[in-house]
């Protein structure tokens, strides 16, 4: 039987996961948004666009989600984009409520899926996806990682004027400012990068990582980035429908691993057809450590927020 994904908001990001999910004929795709027409006229698109790019799938869109039933993951990324000055924080409490909203509908027509999460502020918003579905932590998974690390390994491969495919690079924590990329386990083709270049241009590198998204913002001004989230998240699904298990950095919810407690911070995890198969947990140095905690810290006070003022 074919898989299905639903893809909740067909706006930037959700109309190019479902167009990355059909170009690798991963499943059929249902398109759900409030607005009217939107999802059902950019399924429509994408469907015609198959017969000239070769790919057979189906796409539909829809205002409810009658037509999601059974699906095996679906991806959420309804909610507002982040404006120039508005931080990925400013936007938590207008996405809480289209998140819960989303999650109560998808659990309810696909009680089996896998939730991918993507809508920001993304580590407060998979807390409250996986509050709101009951669903068990390996279910509900979020999107950063995989995005910050791409990043990263542009900007390293840029950087030294190598292919972007030999570059590996590990980066941990929140979806925000206080990420942290691991220097220490990122490499070019297994050499270090501290052999590679001086401590002042991977600090360089590093803190561009961490704005990323707001560099975009800049440019664009009226949204956010979607052709890398889009590609990012794709890979994510494309693990979990193929049951790959590929080991990628995602927001998992902790329960004691690295010493944090009941919050979603980007780690390490085992993708496969169960969802987050493993959290893997390296060893850090103290100062390591100490990033992360800081990292998880920025979470807390975001979910912190929810609990006080939405009694999440
Ligand atoms: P967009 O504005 O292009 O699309 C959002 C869509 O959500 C719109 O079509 C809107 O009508 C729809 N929507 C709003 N409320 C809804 C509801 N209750 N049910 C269904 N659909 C609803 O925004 P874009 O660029 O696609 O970004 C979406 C979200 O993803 C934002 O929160 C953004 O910050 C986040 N994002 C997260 C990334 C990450 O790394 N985790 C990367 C890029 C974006
Ligand atoms: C990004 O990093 C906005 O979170 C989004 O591009």
């Amino acid at each position: 039987m074919r898989k299905k994904v639903t893809v909740v908001g067909a706006g930037n990001v959700g109309a190019n996961c479902a167009l990355r999910i059909a170009e690798k004929e991963l499943a059929d795709v249902v398109l759900v948004d409030i607005m009217e027409g939107v999802p059902q006229g950019k399924g429509l698109d994408l469907l015609e666009s198959g017969p000239v790019q070769g790919y057979d799938v189906n796409i539909t869109g829809a205002n409810d989600y009658e037509a999601t039933a059974n699906s095996d993951v679906v991806v959420i990324t309804a909610g507002f984009p982040r404006k120039p000055g508005m931080s990925r924080d400013d936007l938590l409490l207008a996405n809480y409520e289209i998140v819960k909203n989303a999650t109560e509908q998808a659990a309810k027509h696909s009680p089996n899926a896998i939730l991918v999460l993507v809508t920001n502020p993304l580590d407060a918003m998979c807390w409250a996806a996986q509050r709101v579905s009951k669903f068990d932590r390996s279910r509900v998974i979020g999107m950063a990682g995989v995005l910050d690390t791409a990043r990263f390994r542009t900007f390293i491969a840029e950087e030294l004027k190598v292919s972007v495919e030999n570059v590996t690079a590990v980066v941990l924590g929140g979806h925000g400012d206080t990420m942290v990329p691991l220097t220490r386990l990122s490499s070019v083709s297994g050499i270090p990068l501290s052999e590679l270049m001086d401590a002042e241009t991977l600090q360089r590198l590093v803190t561009r990582t961490q704005n990323g998204g707001a560099e975009i913002v800049k440019y664009l001004k009226t949204g956010s980035a979607y052709y890398a989230p889009s590609a990012a998240t794709i890979e994510m699904v494309e693990s979990i429908l193929k049951d790959k298990k590929k080991v990628l950095p995602c927001a998992a919810l902790l329960e004691g691993e690295y010493g944090i407690n009941g919050l979603y911070v980007g780690v390490p995890v085992k993708l496969g057809s169960a969802g987050i198969e493993k959290i893997y947990e390296i060893k850090l140095s103290d100062e390591e450590q100490a990033m992360l905690n800081k990292s998880a810290a920025a979470v807390k006070e975001l979910v912190d927020v929810l609990k006080e003022k939405v009694g999440a």
